[in-house]
This record gives C-alpha cells, sequence and structure tokens, in this order.
C-alpha cells in the first residue's frame, strides 16, 4: 500500500509553526506593548465628540470641536499641526462650482491660492466654465449630484448647488436633500459653511426695498414655490445646525446677478433679453414691462459672497445691487448695448412673478464692508462680448 501523500505546506507557515514560534510571539507582543504604551487609544473629548458626530443614531452635541482640533492634539504634534500635515491656503469646496456664480468664484479662491474643491453633477453647469484650472495641482472636479452623501475633508464649503432658473427648477424642484448632506458634511469634518440663497425667500414682497428682517410674502403652492420655499427650507435648516450642531454658517441671500458664463437659454431676463437681441429676435417681455428688478455684476457677488465667509457674522445678507430697473429699461440698455434696433414682444406675465425686487444692502455695508461697484451700462458689455463668442462661435463650429 503506498503512504498517503504528506501536505506540503509554504514557507513561512513552516516557519512560524517551527521551532521558532515562541521568540516571534514574544517579540511581537513586546512590539505592541510598546507601540500602546506611547500612543494610548485616547479617550479625550475631542475624540469622543468627533465619534459621536459620525455616528447618525446620536444626538449632536452643541459643541463646535472640530476635526482640526483633532488633528492639533494629535500625540507627536509640534506646535499646532503636526508637521507633514502643514499646508498653505484653505481647502474650499464649493457645490455648482460648474455653473455661472460658481466658477467665477472658483477662479477668485484659486487665484488667492486656495485649494477648491468643485463638485457639480453638470445639469446646469459646464466643464468649459472650469477648463482653465485642469491641470492646476490645487484643482479638484468631482462629477457628483448632492443629493447624495459624499465624505471631503475640507475647512469651508461654499453651497452653491441648486438649479437656479425657472425653467430648470420646476424641471428638476427642490434641493432641500442637498442642502441637507451639505450641512451634514460641515458637522462632520468641521467646515464653515456658506449657503447661496435667494432674494425669492421675499417672494412678491409687501415691503420694498427689502430688509433682512421682513419675513417675505411666498405662495407655498405656487409654481415657483420649488424654489422660493426651497431656499427658505435651506436657510432654517442652516440655522438649525448651527444652533443644534454648532456649525458655522453664513447665509446670503442674492438678487439677481449676470455676467459672463451664464446658461444662454434659461428664462432669466438678463440672459434672455441679450440672447435674443443678437439673434435678431424680439426681446420677449412678461406682462406689462413695469416689474422692477435689480441687476448685480457676478465680481460683485463674488467678493460679497467671500467677504461673508471670511467675516464673522452669520447672516443673512443681502447681496445685490440696489440699482432698481424695470423691464422696459432694461431693454433699452441692452438695446443700447446691443442692437438699437432690437425690437420689443409683449406676452402675458407668467405665474407669481414679484412685481418688484430691490435689496437694501445697509447691513452689508456696515458689517462687510460690501457694496457693489459695477453698474448695468458697465457690466453689460462684458456679459454681451462672452454671449457674442458663444452664440456664434458655436455656430460657426457647427457649420464647418
Ligand atoms: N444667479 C443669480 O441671479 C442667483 C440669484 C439668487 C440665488 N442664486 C443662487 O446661486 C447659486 C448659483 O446659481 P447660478 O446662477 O450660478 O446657477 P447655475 O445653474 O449656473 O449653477 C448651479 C450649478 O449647480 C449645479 N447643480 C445643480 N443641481 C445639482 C446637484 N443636485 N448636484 C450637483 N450639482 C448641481 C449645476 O450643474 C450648476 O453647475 C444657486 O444656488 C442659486 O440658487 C443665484
Amino acid at each position: 500500500m503506498t503512504p498517503p501523500p504528506r501536505r506540503r505546506s509554504i514557507p513561512a507557515v513552516r516557519y512560524l509553526l517551527g521551532e521558532h514560534r515562541l521568540p516571534c510571539f514574544l517579540a511581537g507582543f513586546a512590539l505592541a506593548a510598546l507601540f500602546f504604551h506611547s500612543f494610548p487609544l485616547s479617550t479625550t473629548t475631542t475624540t469622543t465628540t468627533i465619534l459621536q458626530a459620525s455616528d447618525p443614531g446620536r444626538v449632536a452635541v452643541p459643541d463646535p470641536i472640530t476635526r482640526r482640533v483633532l488633528i492639533e492634539e494629535m500625540p507627536g504634534a509640534t506646535g499646532k499641526v503636526p508637521q507633514g500635515l502643514k499646508r498653505k491656503g484653505n481647502r474650499i469646496l464649493v457645490t455648482g462650482g460648474a455653473g455661472f456664480v460658481g466658477s467665477h468664484l472658483v477662479d477668485r479662491l484659486i487665484g488667492r491660492g486656495d485649494s477648491v474643491i468643485v463638485i457639480d453633477n453638470f445639469f446646469t453647469g459646464r466643464k468649459e466654465n472650469l477648463m482653465h484650472h485642469f491641470g492646476n495641482h490645487r484643482f479638484e472636479l468631482i462629477r457628483h449630484d448632492v443629493v447624495e452623501p459624499i465624505l471631503l475633508e475640507v475647512d469651508q464649503i461654499y453651497h452653491l448647488a441648486c438649479p437656479a432658473s425657472p425653467v430648470h427648477y420646476k424641471f428638476n424642484p427642490t434641493n432641500v436633500a442637498g442642502t441637507l448632506n451639505m450641512l451634514g458634511l460641515a458637522k462632520r469634518v468641521g467646515a464653515r459653511f456658506l449657503l447661496t440663497s435667494t432674494s425669492e425667500v421675499y417672494g412678491d414682497p409687501l415691503q420694498h426695498p427689502q430688509v433682512e428682517t421682513y419675513w417675505g410674502n411666498v405662495n407655498p403652492i405656487g409654481v415657483r414655490s420649488c424654489y422660493d420655499e426651497g431656499k427658505r427650507v435651506a436657510e432654517t435648516l442652516t440655522m438649525d445646525y448651527h444652533r443644534g450642531a454648532g456649525i458655522e454658517v453664513r447665509i446670503a441671500r442674492i438678487f439677481n446677478t449676470y455676467g459672463p458664463r451664464m446658461c444662454i437659454d434659461d428664462g432669466r431676463v438678463v440672459s434672455n433679453f441679450v440672447a435674443q437681441a443678437l439673434r435678431k429676435e424680439p426681446m420677449t417681455v412678461y406682462g406689462d414691462g413695469k416689474q422692477t428688478r435689480s441687476f448685480q455684476y457676478v465680481s460683485d457677488l463674488v467678493e460679497g459672497l467671500v467677504r461673508l465667509m471670511e467675516s464673522e457674522h452669520i447672516g443673512p445678507f443681502n447681496l445685490g445691487n440696489p440699482g432698481e430697473f424695470t423691464m422696459l429699461q432694461l431693454a433699452e440698455v441692452v438695446q443700447e448695448t446691443i442692437d438699437p434696433k432690437a425690437r420689443i414682444e409683449f406676452k402675458p406675465n407668467t405665474e407669481d412673478d414679484p412685481h418688484m425686487r430691490k435689496p437694501d444692502i445697509t447691513k452689508a455695508k456696515e458689517q462687510l464692508g460690501w457694496e457693489p461697484t459695477v453698474s448695468l451700462r458697465k457690466g453689460l458689455p462684458m456679459m454681451v462680448s462672452d454671449f457674442r463668442q458663444r452664440i456664434f462661435g458655436e455656430q460657426k463650429a457647427f457649420s464647418a
């Protein structure tokens, strides 16, 4: 009878199970004891707080202790931050950074030396708005929908991601879930959070001009309410996270803003008029054209957002240009800038269109030292040259 085949063992296993087993275990035990003696498993308040913050089942602790503090208290830290973790500038997340306002904000932050991460689902934003930063080691772009959670290590969050024009928000309504996710992220990593709210929270205002203390006049079930009420809820959530979870928050109420990189056909009045006049189509005025709006150039808004983020004030702050124009006056400025013969066409007004809009910016002037500097007549030509290039450049590319 042939003997059963012997099992072949791997040399390393044979070694561990062999004559050197005991010294090997003893050496391992000694090393582990030395390690845990030098770096005990911390039970400090900071660590506990972080664990609580990341545990959704636990009640939020109203304590602004951040992950940065955890790093500062790490054993072996020399000075405030451990060697090797020191870095220049902030790490900043801009949600909706591929959009109109977001991309100008990113330019500004990169320009001053910060590291910027953009997350965007490209619903209305375009990669072209950010392509000049591709290849920059301080810039990252992630395709992501903010309604899904994400974990990123950042110091500040500018939350802009939200369909912002009527054609888009009526198609894809509120972004409350996105705001909730970003507030959760801010809480988890101890980041400062800035919400880009809107003058639409004032609805069809009964007070003129609108001051931040005015609570507004919004139709909660109208066609625009998914946007107006969505932003009102976003403000509520932002304040609740501040009061309940101790996160640092900022709220900006943005009034009509225009400039290069705006979506061309998104139904917002300035982009509508400019695109129509350039294409030699009549400019569409809804209603009698006497409703008023104020128009802020995008660089003024970016300045206001950055000042607010860096300030010690929560807000809300109105960020807008107090110059007030009727729709017909706006059409005249577009005629002056593009084509004096551009025609106007009247159509029935849209539902719940506010009759007047004009920010009172006293609070922003006093507390942020901010006020707009670019008038409509100065800003509009800069937008027109961008639109001209995009409309006719794209047409040329298609016909080539
Ligand atoms: N431009 C204005 O006049 C104005 C006025 C008031 C408030 N705001 C607010 O400012 C912010 C930026 O507006 P904008 O004018 O630049 O609009 P925009 O449409 O150009 O930018 C919004 C960006 O958010 C992205 N986005 C939308 N939903 C998203 C999602 N679920 N996940 C990830 N990305 C998403 C879009 O793709 C786009 O890049 C918005 O929150 C808007 O409500 C703008």
